[in-house]
């Protein structure tokens, strides 16, 4: 723990990933993401494993994941479960005290990140010794499918009042998928007290202030969820309160 830079750069060998995924309602999408990571992963010959956080889900998330531990084995498939919903944040905390990995990797489970994007983020890591890399959608190559203009119009908006205010040294911020040394995700995770993409997005602007460095990756984002979570003005509302807060308090 702490936030001494640890740059284990002569050992890359020893270098080893955890993926967390927190899981609610994925018992469709589990194995696919599960046979995706593995596989991805065993071509570039990186150390792995994955963590499953199933929160309670009334779907059969969870015996589907105890099966896919059965076919690929303890080592590689970790599951830890927790009775209900209780958040994000917390679902990384207990995720990470399992983890070996000195590396960790963050994604959501329902096929929106694709796995193959992963060994492009460690060889970023690698090139610049990042302590952050985060995927994003607003460079190069990257993308997002499954959204409206309007959505995509409000996302960028966000992003670029974003930018202004807060200079963050990163282009996107409220993207999930990425990967953390092991001590640094424990200490943002302690000091950001934000909910949801809000979340994602201190995670990033705390990253900076703490002085930790950050490399990205273009990355295409497939909303799967858009359908059932429209972009209402209270939600709109919620980002503008917590860019405030984040602007008056970095
Ligand atoms: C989760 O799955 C259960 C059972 O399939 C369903 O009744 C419930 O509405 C789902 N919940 C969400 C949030 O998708």
């Amino acid at each position: 723990m702490g936030d001494k830079r640890s740059s284990d750069a002569a050992e890359v060998s020893d270098d080893k990933y955890s993926i967390l995924l927190p899981t609610y309602n994925e018992s469709e999408n589990l194995p696919i993401i599960v046979w995706l990571i593995i596989k991805y992963l065993t071509e570039s010959g990186y150390q792995f494993e994955i963590i499953i956080i199933d929160d309670g889900s009334p779907d059969g998330t969870l015996d589907v994941a105890k099966q896919l531990q059965k076919i690929y084995g303890e080592e590689k498939i970790v599951l830890r479960p927790r009775p209900k919903k209780l958040g994000l944040g917390t679902a990384y905390v207990h995720g990470m005290k399992s983890a070996t990995g000195n590396f960790i990797v963050i994604m959501d489970a329902d096929l929106s990140h694709h796995p193959k994007f992963i060994p492009q983020f460690i060889t970023k890591q690698k090139e610049g010794n990042y302590d952050v890399v985060s995927g994003t959608r607003y460079i190069g190559d990257g993308g997002v499918y499954g959204w409206d203009f309007k959505r995509k119009l409000v996302s960028r908006g966000a992003n670029f009042l974003t930018q202004l205010l807060l200079r963050p040294g990163a282009s996107d911020l409220t993207g999930s998928f990425r990967l953390y040394r092991k001590h640094v995700l424990e200490k943002l995770v302690q000091s950001c007290v934000s909910k949801g993409y809000v979340f994602q997005m201190e995670m990033i602007i705390r990253a900076r202030q703490f002085g930790y460095t950050i490399g990205e990756v273009p990355i295409t984002f497939v909303d799967r969820v858009y359908g059932e979570s429209k972009l209402g003005g209270s939600e709109i509302f919620q980002f503008v309160k917590a860019l405030l807060y984040l602007f008056a308090t970095t």
